[in-house]
C-alpha cells in the first residue's frame, strides 16, 4: 500500500487547476530546498493544458531552473504533430516560462522506430538520475490522469506494458489506436514520492468510481499505480467525483 492516499474534490474544474497548481509549486520548493532540483514527470491529453496554462501565468517566478521536466508517456508522433504531448506542454507552458532547455527532456517519438525511442529515453533517464542497473528513477513528482477505459500514462488495459517489471519506459502497442505509445512502466510509477492524478468532468465519474472502490480482476491500470514509499493524490472536481460513494 503506498504511504498515503488522499482524495481531493473541488467544486469546479478551475478550482482543481487552481489547487493542483498550489500542490505542483508545494512539491516544488519543498524538493528544491531539500535537494537543490524538482523532477517533474508531467502527463499528456487534454486535462492537464489548464494546470499547465495556470503554471505558466500564475508562476512564471517559481524556480524553474531547479526544476526538470519529463513526460510521462508520448504518443508515438513527431514533437510539433498535433496529438504530441510535448507540443501541447510547449505552447502551453514552456514558451511562457525562463526555463533552461537543457531542464526539459522530450521522448525522441520521431524515431520511426518506436521500440528504439523508448530505449534512447530510458538511457537519458538512467543518465539524468545517475541509475545503477536495475534501478528505478525516483521522481518527486509524477502528473497523471485516467483515461475513460481507466489507463494511465501509456498504460491501457489488456496492453503488453502492464505486466513490464525492469524496464523503466517502452513502446506500448495500443491496439485501439492501431499505433505505439511510449510510457513509463508502472515500477517507475510506482517509485515516485509523488504521483498526482487530475480527473475532471461527469464522463470520468463512472470510471473514477471503479477504480477507487471497486475491486477488478485484473486491476485497472490506474488502480495499479501505489507508490510504495510515497504520496497518492487524486485531485478531482465535483462532475468527476460524483459516483463516489465515500
Ligand atoms: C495521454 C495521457 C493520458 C491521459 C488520459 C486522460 O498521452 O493521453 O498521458 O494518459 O492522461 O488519457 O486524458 P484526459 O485527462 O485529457 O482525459
Amino acid at each position: 500500500m503506498p504511504s498515503t492516499r488522499t482524495i481531493e474534490v473541488v467544486a469546479t474544474a478551475s478550482d482543481l487547476f487552481h489547487a493542483a497548481a498550489e500542490e505542483f509549486v508545494r512539491a516544488g520548493r519543498a524538493a528544491i530546498s531539500a535537494q537543490g532540483r524538482f523532477t517533474v514527470a508531467l502527463s499528456g491529453g487534454s486535462t492537464p493544458k489548464a494546470l499547465y496554462c495556470l503554471l505558466a501565468t500564475n508562476y512564471a517566478a517559481f524556480d524553474w531552473t531547479h526544476t526538470f521536466l519529463f513526460f510521462g508517456d508520448e504518443r508515438h508522433v513527431p514533437p510539433n504533430h498535433p496529438d504530441s504531448n510535448y507540443r501541447m506542454v510547449n505552447e502551453s507552458l514552456l514558451t511562457k516560462i525562463a526555463i533552461p532547455p537543457e531542464n526539459v527532456f522530450r521522448v525522441p517519438a520521431e524515431n520511426s522506430d518506436a521500440a528504439a525511442a523508448a530505449s534512447d529515453y530510458e538511457a537519458q533517464l538512467r543518465r539524468f538520475f545517475d541509475l545503477q542497473p536495475g534501478a528505478f528513477p525516483r521522481f518527486d513528482l509524477i502528473l497523471l490522469g485516467m483515461g475513460p477505459d481507466g489507463h494511465t500514462a501509456s498504460l491501457f488495459p489488456d496492453s503488453q506494458a502492464l505486466d513490464e517489471q525492469s524496464r523503466l519506459v517502452v513502446a506500448n502497442w495500443v491496439a485501439k489506436f492501431n499505433a505505439h505509445r511510449i510510457t513509463f512502466t508502472f515500477p517507475v510509477l510506482n517509485r515516485a514520492a509523488e504521483v498526482m492524478f487530475m480527473a475532471s468532468g461527469a464522463d470520468k465519474a463512472n470510471m473514477l468510481r471503479q477504480v477507487l472502490e471497486g475491486k477488478n480482476t485484473p486491476p485497472l491500470p490506474s488502480q495499479t499505480v501505489e507508490p510504495s514509499d510515497g504520496r497518492l493524490l487524486w485531485m478531482l472536481d465535483k462532475a468527476a467525483a460524483a459516483k463516489l460513494t465515500r
